[in-house]
């Protein structure tokens, strides 16, 4: 190989190849057990009312291991169910991507589980850990990698089961979080309408110690409540990262239209993580959105981290709310810090 000449150094890179994304179908599963609020209050000193009115959640639902329920089943379920959704075989999947940091095993990765479970064959398989961002890291993901040309046909899946690191005597945490899935899958297509119109994925992991689990003792600052703060537990400074998620919530959706060119009245349906309802509703009234264009359903759930926003896409899909050419905001926030929105044109 010789040197390149300095035209082939100048020469602008090729365009990218003109491709559509579209999602074709999507699913979701959710334990069958139902924990009330009243169930968490009894074990670390809240109330239903408290925890009501501080987050709008009422009951939350938490995998029974005993029943076999886990990370992997019910991510797997999920895109079992997605995949039906879009009347897509398993094996006609290129690549799973799966959004948790609350995987069974830390190694192999739940999408090789999953993949394996469906019959994908030989498709590539691989988690994104983000936290609650980590379904819209890896829509943006796969959706960037379908664009390039590189994936065809991809199932990307958000799941988080929180409970299996959740201290449930530490109310800053016990009351908020759920376990839940949700997925979808997508597919080129030479509708180049359809896909992202714009997408923003950000981090600052200086804030990393606002939301955390220590693996060991030396995670642990110095000065911490040790009654608080345990290894393979959950910790969370719950009234910063609340500050953290109403900033951060705004700025996002903010960000989003002004790189699209576009004003929230064009939103069709904001799809964002169920984080705690105030945080929801500061969002809505500092940009004056109505209750038909943000979805809500964390009275039911609660906090289901990574599975919040493909479970509420599932259902509002399901309900038949979303429809082909609709613009549709996904949002997401969480431990890294990390803030990640995904605008599609469907
Ligand atoms: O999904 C990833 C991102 N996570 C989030 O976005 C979560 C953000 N944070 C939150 O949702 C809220 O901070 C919590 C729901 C976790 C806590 O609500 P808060 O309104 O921020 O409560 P606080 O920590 O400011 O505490 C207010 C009061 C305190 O009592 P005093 O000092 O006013 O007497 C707390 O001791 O409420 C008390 N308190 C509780 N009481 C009953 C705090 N937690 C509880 C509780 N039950 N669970």
């Amino acid at each position: 190989m010789g040197t390149p000449s300095a035209a082939a150094v100048s020469a602008k890179p090729p365009a990218l190849p003109k491709i559509g994304v579209a999602i074709l179908g999507s699913g979701s599963a959710v334990p069958t057990r139902v924990v009330s609020n009243d169930q968490i209050a009894a074990l670390c000193d809240s109330s239903d009312d408290w925890i009501f009115q501080r987050t709008g959640i009422r009951n939350r639902r938490i995998c029974d291991p005993a029943d076999g329920e886990s990370n992997r089943t019910l991510c797997t379920d999920a895109l079992r169910r997605a995949l039906e959704s879009a009347s897509v075989a398993p094996n006609e999947l290129d690549l799973v991507i799966c959004g948790t940091i609350t995987q069974d095993m830390r190694c192999p990765s739940t999408a090789c589980l999953v993949a394996s479970e469906l019959g994908c064959g030989t498709a590539a398989a691989w988690d994104i850990g983000a936290a609650c961002c980590g379904f819209v890291y890896s829509l943006n993901t796969a959706h960037d990698l379908i664009r390039s040309g590189s994936f065809k046909t991809v199932g990307v899946i958000g799941c988080d089961t929180v409970s299996a690191i959740t201290d449930y005597t530490n109310r800053n945490v016990a009351i908020l979080f759920g376990d839940a899935a949700g997925a979808v899958v997508l597919r080129a297509t030479d509708d180049v309408s359809k896909g992202v119109v714009a997408q923003c994925n950000h981090a600052n992991g200086n804030g990393w110690q606002e939301l955390y689990m220590p693996g060991w003792d030396e995670h642990i600052k110095d000065g911490a409540d040790r009654a608080l703060v345990r290894t393979g537990c959950l910790h969370m400074n719950g009234r910063e990262v609340f500050k953290f998620a109403v900033t951060t919530f705004c700025s996002l959706i903010k960000e989003t239209l002004d790189k699209a060119g576009l004003s929230v009245e064009d939103v069709d349906m904001f799809v964002c993580h169920q984080s705690n309802i105030r945080i929801l509703e500061a969002a809505s009234e500092r940009f004056g959105i109505d209750k038909e264009h943000l979805y809500v359903n964390i009275e039911k759930y609660g906090n289901t981290s990574a599975g919040s926003v493909p479970l509420c896409f599932d259902e509002l899909r399901r309900g038949g709310r979303i429809k082909e050419g609709q613009l549709v905001m996904f949002v997401a926030f969480g431990a890294g810090l990390t803030w990640s929105s995904s605008l599609w044109r469907m």
